[in-house]
């Protein structure tokens, strides 16, 4: 029998919740290398219950961008704890719009219940913000804000912390060029950058590489381009943007991997079927948070977990198929709908795990997710292998480096390659065991090596571990209320 999540938070994990203003300007420091904290995680013996994971972070920053840019005010609800999400919010109020964060009270409690954020957005037309707009850790709040701002008569600088200023951002910068913007970058291709907008040209862009915040950034410039932008894939990335430009009214047809957005800015932005609308919305749960949680279940003999409320557009359950695939018990009891996503219920048991190979046009679906997959490598029986991959060298870490590096710290046999890694399974190394790890400053290592570190012998310590509030600010506490000794 599962219970329900709401009913169910630790008083502990509501202080936690109500510090994540705090935490988040500590881990901004802690990035700088002022502070770091260690997470000791001790093995465990199953994990059982339910969750409700924070709102999905993809979808989160796109409907604060559009709220922003609509008329009206716009109620996001269950909206993104991840301090990548409030990046974008703050960056959205630096450029006038009105932005307030309510936290749901927990019934009969003064405090906040730490899945329940409400962001009210009211749009008022962005203006030039006085200081510089700061991306944080996030790739997505830089590269799509980046084709809002190409479309905008003023000027405007973005920038990053030491992560995201490593990251490549031509993909981003080339396109928005050819549509007319003018931007200046650090060494033609880093932040920070320096955007010049104003009235856009349209363009048939067709992608040199599946990334879907460069297919983002390019539609977002669309909206405020003379006619019909087009972009063309290379092999299908999650389509967020798409049903969310959808979602606030704008004009955008789809055919395969072709989409074309109709801007409105230029020439027929004062009709009023050409405006976006401030729109009250649903934010599923993160599927991509579910994946660690789903990892962890599937990893602890005799698990069983209920994960309510999770986002399930097929451009993102690949990583379910790659789950099944390897024989995990995951079954979902009820879908619906909610404003053009599939929303549904997860219900995971333990089994055990075969691995298997991930390549090709696979990767793309499962970008986010390959970390945790790579860390259950060892303890599946044939390994994991990852191929064409070679995107995750440019994530928020070197991720193929980072996993080799930290999995081998564990005792694990991997052998690292240019476009991904192979990880043995259980039959070469039969039993991980607990070691220091360094995350490299990146959420999603920190938080697949601590699934990895419940199954070895001996405890784990994640340094840096704060870094998980980048996507996921109650990663510990949930895990650690899930598990059982
Ligand atoms: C994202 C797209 C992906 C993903 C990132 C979020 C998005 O990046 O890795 O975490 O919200 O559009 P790429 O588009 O660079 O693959």
């Amino acid at each position: 029998m599962f219970f329900v999540v709401g009913q169910l938070v630790a008083p502990g994990e509501l202080r936690h919740w109500d510090d994540r203003r705090c935490q988040q300007r500590h881990y901004k420091k802690a990035s700088e290398q002022v502070l770091m904290s260690k997470q000791k995680i001790h093995p465990a013996k199953s994990l059982h219950g339910a969750i409700e994971l924070p709102g999905d972070k993809s979808i989160s920053h796109r409907y604060a961008m559009l709220a922003a840019l609509a008329e009206g005010t716009s109620e996001l609800r269950h909206f993104s704890a991840a301090a990548d999400c409030h990046s974008t919010l703050d960056c959205m109020k630096a450029l006038g719009a009105e932005v307030k964060v309510e936290r749901d009270r927990v019934p009969g409690s003064v405090l906040a219940d730490p899945g329940l954020t409400t962001v009210r957005i009211t749009g008022r037309g962005l203006r030039e913000s006085k200081r510089p707009l700061d991306a944080g850790n996030s790739g997505t709040t830089m590269r799509l804000l980046a084709g809002i701002l190409a479309g905008q008569a003023f000027t405007s600088k973005l920038t990053g912390d030491a992560s995201l200023q490593k990251r490549p951002m031509k993909r981003v910068v080339g396109p928005l060029r050819q549509m007319g913007a003018q931007i200046s970058a650090r060494d033609d291709n880093f932040a920070p950058l320096e955007i010049r907008g104003g009235r856009l040209k349209s363009i048939e862009y067709e992608m040199p590489m599946a990334s879907a915040q460069v297919k983002s950034a390019v539609l977002l410039a669309g909206l405020f381009a003379d006619g019909a932008t087009t972009v063309i894939e290379p092999a299908r990335t999650r389509d967020h943007t798409e049903l969310a430009l959808e979602e606030f009214g704008a004009k955008i047809e789809r055919h395969g991997r072709t989409i074309t957005v109709h801007g409105h800015a230029a020439g027929n932005g004062t009709s009023p079927d050409a405006k976006l609308q401030g729109r009250a919305l649903d934010i599923p749960g993160d599927l991509s948070s579910a994946v660690f949680f789903i990892a962890a279940a599937s990893l602890l003999p005799e698990s069983t977990l209920l994960i309510h409320n999770v986002g399930l557009n097929p451009t993102r359950t690949t990583i379910l198929d790659v789950f099944l695939s390897m024989g995990a018990d995951i079954a979902t009891p009820q879908l619906r709908t909610a404003h053009g996503e599939i929303v549904g219920d997860l219900a995971v048991k333990a089994t055990a795990l075969k691995g298997g190979v991930i390549e090709g046009s696979t990767v793309p679906l499962v970008i986010d997710e390959l970390p945790m997959l790579a860390a259950l490598g060892p303890y599946t029986g044939e390994g994991i292998e990852i191929r064409d991959a070679e995107e995750l060298r440019l994530k928020e870490s070197d991720r193929i480096a980072a996993l080799a590096e930290n999995l081998r710290r564990m005792g694990a046999q991997v052998e690292e390659r240019p476009d991904g890694l192979r990880v043995a399974g259980k039959r070469v190394t039969p039993k991980l065991r607990g070691a220091e790890i360094d995350p490299r400053g990146d959420h999603r290592i920190a938080m697949a090596l601590a699934v990895a570190a419940l199954a070895a012998e001996g405890p784990t310590t994640i340094r840096d571990s704060e870094c998980a509030a980048v996507s996921f600010p109650s990663f510990y506490s949930e895990l650690d209320r899930l598990t059982e000794r």
